[in-house]
């Protein structure tokens, strides 16, 4: 399973990206306003930063909510780096605007999926990346786990391409759970991903290993 960063700030891309375990980062607008970041030039400029930071798959989510504007946004974006991946919404125009990426050869996150059908709509269309909301999704005391399980059992019979991406995801369990259930992709927190460090025996053992150490 792959490792994302879910967040626009810089500091937290480099810290999780110098661990050596990042593959990818991905955005969206709440995320890039939470940094500050306004303005179409500085937008650009900021994804150019995150691509220089991180040898992988970004994603940058389209503001549009119509097809024409979608896929002349999502073309903007697709040009600052080949490593961007162009974010499109859950909704009748965005299926529209991935299927058109794909035969474009525009690489697609398709995001805010919240059902099975949701996501077989967006394979169906060719996305590269699928976005389920765990944490949103259990908000509303649901499993959020339980839809990644589901559509990896569909992808798998059916025989899609498209990677599961979780996202919304929000502690160090839900990393372990996505990844029993066969998610492609993690994205989260830094957080989420430094409380996979965490173990108290951990703690207690190197304590004591450098203790006895001063007695070799
Ligand atoms: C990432 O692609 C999603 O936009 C993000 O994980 C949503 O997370 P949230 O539910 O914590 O806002």
């Amino acid at each position: 399973m792959k490792f994302f960063i879910d967040t626009a700030n810089l500091a937290q891309i480099k810290e999780a990206n110098d661990l050596g375990v990042l593959d990818g980062v991905t955005t969206n607008p709440s995320l890039m306003a939470k940094e500050g970041i306004k303005g179409e030039a500085n937008i650009i400029k900021h994804y150019e930063t995150i691509c220089e930071l991180v040898d992988g798959p970004i994603s940058a989510e389209v503001l549009s909510t119509d097809f024409a504007s979608i896929i002349e946004e999502g073309k903007k974006l697709a040009a600052i780096h080949p490593n961007i991946i162009v974010k499109v919404p859950m909704i009748k125009d965005g299926i529209k605007a991935l299927k058109w990426f794909t035969d474009n050869g525009i690489k697609t996150n398709c995001t805010l999926v919240f059902s099975a059908g949701q996501a077989i709509l967006a394979a169906k269309a060719g996305a590269t990346y699928v976005s389920p909301f765990i944490g949103r999704i259990d908000d509303t005391s649901w499993d959020g786990v339980e839809l990644i399980a589901q559509i990896a059992q569909i992808y798998s019979l059916q025989g899609f391409k498209t990677e599961i991406l979780a996202a919304s995801i929000r502690n160090a369990l839900h990393i372990v759970r996505c990844a029993e259930a066969g998610a492609d992709v993690c994205t989260c927190p830094l957080d989420s991903i430094l409380g996979l460090l965490k173990h108290p025996l951990t703690d207690i053992g190197l304590a004591k290993f450098l203790e006895d150490a001063k007695k070799m």
